[in-house]
């Protein structure tokens, strides 16, 4: 069979893998190869068990795997033989030398330029996927035209704005789709052909033009304006604890003003994720880069904010329970860093794991989706942890539980059984608000809620 186009992915991850799969279920006309320098994810890919959950990936991938959609370890020949290019390789904080700690670490992106460079033989689209520092398509040009004579590529900046857990609903109706492009008629034939792939499914109206700068600031303005309502909600969780007031009803009337809106206001222990923290200290870096102090450290506060309020689900924990855990039971429900799915970098779990460790707590971690990111998470302080998929089986015995994903099953559980087989007295922290607090309270547990008061039997004579 001939495809009309040959699409390739550098970077088979939780970007290039749903995005491509999507691009290869609605466009059966393309062909649509992934690669990955990762064998292991390659074949994960290629088998039954795929290397991330997402709801609804598994059909998408099934039904189009072998057909149009390829994954393979084989980037040379898949550069030689694309017209359009998309790189999603991985860009995490850079962790030694200049800007360690906050700016982006760009060696596999820019492997991915040479390589893309010395294989080469015709024309190429290269789709920058990954989120990346302003200007980064400037420097990908750069290493391009060095010393590849006669090959022409064209740059675009086309970031990816699917959330993890709706990937697939997000490809399938995103609200926008954004396409930078250089204004020379090279650049806007490029945008021109990458707009023709996404016409396929998604309205004309909403694929976006625009400069390859605002592009590509764009995806860390989005990511940094998406935190800074959780760090200022969660910042004002703060405040209603001690000033008897509830988030939630704060949140709502707050958010009743349309000009406002009422999503992202959910108060939570803090927010995870791969993008956020990295791009906003990337936002921050580039900010310092050109002395513009005031605005990195504005932006950095919604970092700061979500650092303090980690912290202090913790140190709540602590205190409420006597200030001491040692050799207590703790049971941690959820690990990923959001429901619905099995991601757990910069999950919050992490470090209030790493912290009751520290304390000398014995933990029990429960998760649907993410016990096998959790015990890699904390391969070498795990020897007080069980891992239990099983919640009630984790709960028992346990003098407490920390919720930490709003995984729905969680809120439907019979916590009335739990209750009993747990130590006493039994203490409830519930970093997600997705529990009936008035209820488990009424059956004899201290409960703590985010930014609502707590609902304690201290006073009472039945602990
Ligand atoms: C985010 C952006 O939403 C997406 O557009 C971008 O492409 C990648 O980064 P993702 O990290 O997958 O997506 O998840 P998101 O739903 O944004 O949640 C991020 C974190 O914020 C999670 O830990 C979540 O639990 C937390 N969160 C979210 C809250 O604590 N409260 C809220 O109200 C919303
Ligand atoms: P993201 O969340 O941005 O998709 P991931 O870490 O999930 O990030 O995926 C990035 C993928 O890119 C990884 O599977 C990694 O092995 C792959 N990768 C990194 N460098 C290269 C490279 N030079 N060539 C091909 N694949 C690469």
């Amino acid at each position: 069979m001939t495809f009309e186009r040959n699409i390739l992915c550098i970077g088979a991850g939780y970007v290039g893998g749903p995005t491509m799969a999507m691009i290869a279920y609605k466009c059966p006309q393309y062909r649509v190869m992934v690669v990955d320098v990762n064998p292991e994810r390659i074949a994960q890919w290629n088998s039954d068990q795929l290397p991330i959950y997402e709801p609804g990936l598994e059909q998408i991938v099934r039904s189009a795997r072998g057909k149009n959609l390829f994954f393979s370890t084989e980037i040379e020949q898949g550069i030689r033989e694309a017209e359009i290019i998309f790189v999603s390789v991985n860009t995490p904080t850079k962790t030694y030398g200049a800007g360690a700690g906050m700016a982006a670490d760009l060696q596999y992106w820019e492997k991915t330029a040479t390589q893309i460079r010395k294989h080469a033989r015709t024309h190429k689209i290269i789709v920058e996927k990954s989120t990346l520092p302003v200007k980064t398509a400037q420097a990908m040009q750069r290493i391009l035209s060095a010393g590849n004579e006669g090959v022409k590529f064209d740059v675009l900046s086309n970031p990816e704005f699917l959330a993890e857990g709706t990937a697939i609903k997000d490809l399938e109706d995103p609200d926008r789709v954004l396409i930078g492009s250089e204004e020379t008629p090279g650049g806007q034939r490029a945008r021109e052909m990458l707009t023709a792939v996404y016409a396929n499914w998604v309205p004309r109206e909403r694929i976006v033009a625009s400069n390859i700068w605002s592009s590509e600031l764009s995806k860390l303005v989005a990511n940094a304006f998406l935190a800074q309502r959780i760090s200022s909600i969660n910042s004002i969780s703060a405040l209603c604890e001690k000033a008897d007031a509830d988030v939630e009803e704060v949140a709502r009337a707050v958010g009743m003003d349309s000009r406002v809106g009422n999503k992202f206001l959910n108060a939570s222990v803090g927010f995870g994720g791969s993008c956020f923290k990295k791009d906003i200290l990337n936002l921050v870096y580039i900010c310092r880069f050109y002395q513009l102090h005031e605005v990195a450290d504005y932006w950095e506060g919604v970092v700061k904010i979500n650092e303090y309020q980690k912290e202090r689900f913790i140190l709540n924990m602590l205190s409420t329970m006597f200030n001491t855990l040692a050799g207590k039971r703790v049971c941690i429900l959820g690990f990923a860093f959001k429901a619905n799915t099995g991601d757990t970098r910069e999950s919050p779990a992490i470090l209030v794991a790493q912290r009751l460790i520290e304390e000398k707590a014995e933990l029990v971690i429960s998760d649907p989706q993410a016990l096998r990111n959790a015990r890699s998470d904390l391969k070498g302080v795990d020897e007080n942890i069980a891992y239990v998929e099983d919640p009630y089986e984790a709960a028992e015995g346990c003098n407490a539980i920390a919720v930490l994903t709003e995984w729905d099953q969680y809120a439907q559980l019979d916590y009335a059984r739990i209750f009993k087989s747990m130590r006493k007295p039994a203490f409830i922290f519930d970093g997600r608000n997705i529990l009936d607090h008035s209820k488990l309270f009424d059956m004899g547990f201290n409960v703590f809620p985010i930014g609502k008061p707590a609902y304690t039997h201290f006073d009472a004579d039945n602990l």
